[in-house]
């Protein structure tokens, strides 16, 4: 189902700015209009400064006028699923309902898991604008 979405991801990793961690990380976030907007981990020399695959996907997307969201497909290594950090899963509620908006970690293209937002974040803080 998701299988254009989880090789963007697989393919976004080769552009990940990583000579501190060396942990490669590709995300592929899906609009509801079934746009992709694709994105890598930016590392800094200050280490704080990095920003995940995930929030440059959504920045990307955010920045060019899209607020709704379907899904995103995450990607680092072969040996383990990549889960979202708590930053990236909170940038994930302020744009997604966490119901229905889906997190597919992937190992490889054949080996992923599928969760809702609210599984991740069941207690995320909101303002609750929407
Ligand atoms: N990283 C991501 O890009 N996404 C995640 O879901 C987890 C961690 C990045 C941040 C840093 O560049 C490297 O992986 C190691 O933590």
């Amino acid at each position: 189902m998701y299988e254009k979405l989880i090789n963007s991801a697989l393919n976004a990793k080769k552009n990940s700015y990583s000579p501190y961690s060396d942990f490669k990380v590709g995300a592929a976030l899906l609009t509801s209009d079934g746009k992709i907007y694709t994105g890598t981990n930016i590392e800094n020399a200050t280490y704080g400064a990095t920003v995940c695959a995930e929030r440059t996907a959504f920045f990307k997307a955010v920045s060019e006028g899209e607020r709704n969201f379907a899904a995103i497909a995450v990607a680092a290594n072969e040996e383990d699923y990549c889960y979202p950090c708590g930053i990236c899963l909170q940038v994930m509620a302020e744009f997604c309902g966490a119901d229905n908006f889906e997190i597919i970690t992937v190992k490889t293209a054949d080996d992923c898991k599928i969760y809702k937002l609210k599984n991740l974040l069941p207690y995320g803080f909101s303002l609750k604008i929407y």
